[in-house]
């Protein structure tokens, strides 16, 4: 049971006050009864820390979530960059594995410990309840729990006794400890990307070719992509299919961006047999079903286009989505229908690899009916969030991108489409709304 945020931010932000009382009555002390340098700065330190909480308990859980998985990447990122010299051959990814510098590592341990499932339960636990209730040593468990206090996704409840913070429930949903686990299988990866851009002279990949991506040096297999990878390897495509749900968040799920009811209902007028949205690369239909269940009004077929192996990860299939395995990089069976959806399917591939993929569904669209709706990040031409940057990080490691509008603009008129208008909802993704030109 999480303590509220609410109490959470009021809390430090009495502290915080307090601590103002303090540094100015530390300050300009004549009769030397004041602060000394040293107490000041421990009074300082101690403002940084509460200053660093309220900061981390402002943010929402699931943003939060994501921003501390980014951090902990480009935090070792940058160790591995720093303390790996050009002259010396030793591999970025070995760092990955210096564990003070990992918080997935005790986060990880924590959640296979099952500590933060027990506090979701229970309104506060001590170290020896959950080394009982473990069966785990209660010294590892105070160690592991250390820096979870620190980063806000637990809270002492007193000396060795701990509660959940708003900010850790995500951390007890089984979505996001997959997620975790994603992001433990793919580190070491992400941090082969200083060496691999050093042997390549600091460009930027142009196709998933060859040794083209950081992906694809790393296993040392010519044209590797991050979906031959999850392919190889089952259960991280199952942690990444569980990842990519953790990102959607149900209250506003792909959907308020665009009014898809009022956009998509009067234009299905061929009757019910007609295609009325085809999700391509729409991963276990998780987004049409969405759609479907908010807008009722949108008559027609409506498909979600994936690999075999995705949908092979399926355990319960969505009512009323037709599913077919299809190549994005294929002829687009489906012709004429009201609109296709890209969605978080572009920015996993170079500029040239997206012409290919919008030819082959624009081939399929008709002019003056059919709309293409991509939804993806667009990113600001100045100040993107940190979230935003280390976005275009991640996607960068297997030859993807993240595109600023200006970019959006030159891809998609560089193959005959015209942008109607973007939509931005809540969601980070904007909603591309495009046709034929
Ligand atoms: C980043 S995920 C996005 C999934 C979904 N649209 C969403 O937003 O949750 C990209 C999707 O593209 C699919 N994909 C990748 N390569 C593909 C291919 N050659 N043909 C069809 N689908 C592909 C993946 O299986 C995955 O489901």
């Amino acid at each position: 049971m999480a303590t509220t945020q609410h109490d959470d931010i009021v809390k430090l932000i009495d502290q915080i006050y307090a601590a103002k009382s303090q540094l100015v009555s530390s300050k300009g002390d004549s009769n030397g009864l004041g602060f000394s340098d040293e107490v000041q700065k421990h009074h300082l330190a101690k403002l940084a820390t509460d200053a660093r909480k309220l900061a981390l308990a402002l943010q929402e859980p699931n943003a939060a979530f994501w921003d501390l998985v980014r951090r902990v990447w480009c935090q070792l990122r940058e160790r591995s960059t720093s303390t790996q010299s050009p002259s010396t051959d030793r591999p970025a990814d070995e760092s990955a594995f210096t564990p003070q510098c990992s918080l997935l590592a005790p986060i990880k341990v924590s959640q296979d410990m099952g500590v933060f499932r027990w506090l979701q339960n229970h309104p506060k636990a001590t170290a020896t309840e959950l080394a009982t209730a473990s069966g785990g040593d209660e010294s590892l468990i105070v160690r592991m729990l250390r820096p979870l206090v620190a980063e806000g996704l637990l809270a002492e409840a007193g000396e060795e006794c701990y509660s959940l913070t708003d900010r850790g429930t995500a951390f007890s949903n089984p979505a996001y400890e997959e997620s975790i686990s994603f992001a433990i299988d793919f580190m070491p990866i992400v941090l082969s990307n200083p060496t691999f851009f050093r042997e390549n002279g600091y460009r930027e990949p142009r196709s998933h070719e060859g040794l083209e991506t950081p992906l694809g040096a790393y296993f040392q297999k010519p044209g590797y992509g991050f979906f031959d990878y999850l392919q190889d390897h089952p259960s991280v495509q199952k942690t990444f299919a569980s990842a990519m749900k953790a990102q959607l968040k149900p209250t506003y799920l792909a959907s308020t961006a665009y009014p898809y009811g009022e956009k998509l209902a009067s234009r299905s007028t061929q009757g019910d047999e007609a295609v009325a949205l085809v999700d391509v690369g729409g991963s276990r239909g998780e987004t049409l079903l969405e759609i479907k269940n908010r807008y009722p009004e949108i008559k027609g077929r409506l498909v979600t286009q994936d690999r075999q192996a995705t949908f092979d990860s399926i355990t319960s299939k969505p009512q009323a989505i037709e599913l077919m395995v299809h190549d994005i990089f294929a002829e687009q069976p489906i012709k004429g229908a009201t609109a296709y959806h890209l969605k978080r399917v572009l920015h996993d591939w170079s500029d040239e690899e997206c012409r290919t993929i919008l030819k082959h569904v624009m081939a399929a669209m008709e002019k003056g009916h059919s709309k293409l709706l991509i939804m993806d990040v667009v990113l600001p031409m100045t100040s993107a969030s940190f979230s935003q940057a280390m976005s275009d990080h991640s996607m960068l490691t297997f030859g993807g991108k993240e595109r600023s509008e200006k970019q959006w603009y030159e891809l998609l008129s560089s193959v005959g489409l015209k942008i109607v208008k973007i939509y931005q909802g809540a969601e980070p993704e904007a909603l591309i709304e495009c046709e034929k030109d």
